[in-house]
């Protein structure tokens, strides 16, 4: 295993400590969380069961023997466990590379804690570097690629991707997001874009961080 997934690996299972016995869990997609699940199913019996953010998850989720619930009979929820793809130090992400944001964000805004883990590569001062992924109707692909290119940034289609919600995703490079808030605003107000991968209004609650000396625990400023 490398030193990325190793550290993935060690965040992953320091986020058992933030689990209640009887709890519904929110489960996030990606590589880090395929380790959390591993590390879930260990405490398989004390947890009331799961609520995932994608396919992907819930066949993971039960191929561990943890119940899985259907979202939509839930209106909150008391935490939610996903990684990112960037995180700053306001605790605003990019999210979306692999391709789950819409339900991510959906199981976000739901959840009172959001605890992101990530291996420390993933920290930045300022969001962009990663190419910013965004859920469109497929319809619109040059409408919202025309629009992001007046903003500054160069989209680009991903190829053979259709999300568990049957849309489109393009990723968009070369953005230096300063203001991440105004940024998700103006995006998600395009025709046709389902959910853009910034998760800055909803941000995350604690960070746990893996690096080569241990959990690095990071928590909201008000
Ligand atoms: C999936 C996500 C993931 O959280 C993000 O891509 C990080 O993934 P990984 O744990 O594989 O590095 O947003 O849509």
């Amino acid at each position: 295993m490398n030193l990325v997934d190793k550290l993935k690996k060690k965040a992953a299972w320091a986020a058992l400590d933030y689990i209640h016995p009887g709890a519904i869990i929110g489960v996030g997609t990606g590589t880090t969380i395929f380790y959390f699940i591993e590390a879930l199913s260990t405490i398989k019996d004390i947890i009331y069961g799961a609520v995932s953010s994608s396919n992907t998850s819930t066949s993971l989720l039960q191929k561990q023997g943890i119940q899985v619930f259907n979202l939509k009979n839930f209106n909150s929820l008391t935490i939610y466990f996903d990684s990112a793809d960037e995180i700053n130090h306001q605790m605003q992400m990019i999210k979306g590379g692999g391709a789950a944001l819409t339900r991510e964000k959906i199981i976000a805004a739901m959840s009172k804690k959001f605890v992101c883990i990530v291996d420390k590569s993933k920290i930045v001062n300022v969001l962009g570097r990663f190419p910013l992924p965004i859920e469109i109707i497929p319809m619109a692909l040059s409408y919202v690629s025309k629009e992001i290119i007046k903003i500054g940034g160069q989209p680009k289609y991903r190829k053979n991707i259709i999300t568990d919600n049957g849309n489109i995703i393009i990723d968009v490079y070369n953005l230096c997001i300063k203001d991440p808030i105004s940024m998700e605003k103006k995006i998600n107000s395009l025709p046709g874009v389902v959910t853009v991968g910034l998760f800055a209004k909803r941000r995350a609650d604690i960070a746990l961080i893996g690096t080569k000396s241990g959990i690095k625990v990071i928590r909201k400023m008000k």
